[in-house]
């Protein structure tokens, strides 16, 4: 009796607890109702989209059938003759057109579902990410080429959203990490390794090679600027802009073309970085610099004086020459 007792006790207790949590989930869902009809985002919004198109497919092929059973029911109760109601031979009997009216609706709908799973796994944007001795090349993916391009060391991205980074190993391993935004992977010579990163605000975020990848190692910082989404548009925008062959522009081609490429002239070299406007980078020499005009001078003029066997050579240039360059790359804004 005492057993009995002590169970109906617990299950006293286990009923008064569960009533209680019942209170507090209803007054805690009240405020933020769970929506499912409805998206906020890009990346939601196809879904919802293929919430009611399924829905409202599922209901024609519901009254479709529903109707031909109808139809069918009705029919075999008005008939006198049985022999009647077969179908004619080589005529498209209702059925059949309903059958593959409900069968297309079908290989739609799972076609619209394949289409919204591989767009609601997808980052809008993917970044291959290269590793060089001692930089890193950053290319911006696009299904136009026409908008894709290539920069280096400072990495753009749009806050808020997911951003897939596809790692290849140039000529060297570097391992990619930027501990604020998560995604450490190895970039591997051969190898296309992927990794995401995603800030959740606009701001600046400092990454750093983690693996041993020969004397510059501990001088292989990439900066991450994650803008809000329009300042991104904006910037992806520019940097797909030519800039004006200035009078500099034959001199670079000439000493710093074969390594160095600048979008719309003839330097085209793929050695070294992209310096496609360049002075919107806020470093040099993958982050160990700040990107200012004497800074850049001393830092053409010596690159083994800061960077210790980067294969930048020290270019053969007279003053004046060294003065002219300067001036040019300053103006790639
Ligand atoms: Cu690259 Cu260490």
């Amino acid at each position: 009796m005492r057993l009995v007792f002590n169970q109906r006790g617990f299950m006293l207790r286990r009923l008064a607890a569960l009533l209680t949590f019942a209170s507090f989930a209803s007054a805690q869902a009240s405020s933020a109702p769970l929506q499912y009809l409805t998206g906020a985002g890009a990346r939601a919004q196809p879904v919802v989209w293929l919430t009611w198109g399924t829905l409202l497919i599922s209901v024609i092929v519901i009254c479709i059938i529903g109707g031909l059973l109808l139809f069918g029911v009705l029919r075999r109760q008005a008939a006198t003759d049985p022999a009647a109601l077969l179908p004619e031979k080589g005529g498209l009997s209702w059925l059949w057109i309903g059958v593959g009216l409900t069968a297309l609706a079908l290989l739609f709908s799972v076609v619209w579902t394949m289409q919204v799973l591989a767009e609601a796994q997808a980052p809008r944007v993917t970044i291959e990410v290269t590793a060089r001795q001692w930089w890193w090349q950053a290319r911006y993916l696009s299904d136009d080429p026409s908008r894709q391009f290539t920069t280096a060391n400072e990495i753009h991205i749009p806050a808020g959203e997911p951003v897939r980074i596809r790692l290849l190993g140039g000529d060297v391993i570097h391992s990619f990490w930027v501990p604020q935004l998560g995604g450490k992977m190895d970039a591997i010579p051969g190898l296309a390794n992927e990794t995401w990163i995603e800030a959740a605000h606009p701001g600046v975020f400092r990454g750093q090679c983690t693996e041993y990848c020969g004397p510059q190692h501990a001088h292989m910082a990439l900066e991450v600027v994650a803008d809000a989404p329009g300042d991104f548009a904006a910037w992806w925008n520019h940097q797909l802009q030519a800039p004006a062959n200035g009078a500099g522009a034959a001199l670079f081609t000439a000493h710093c073309g074969g390594c160095h490429a600048v979008r719309g002239t003839e330097a085209a070299g793929a050695l070294g970085p992209d310096l496609s406007h360049l002075m919107r980078r806020a470093t040099l020499a993958s982050g160990i610099l700040p990107n200012n005009r004497p800074v850049l001078r001393h830092w053409i003029a010596d690159p083994q004086g800061f960077k210790p066997g980067s294969l930048m050579p020290v270019p053969s240039l007279s003053e004046a020459e060294l003065d002219r360059i300067t001036d040019w790359l300053e103006s790639l804004e």
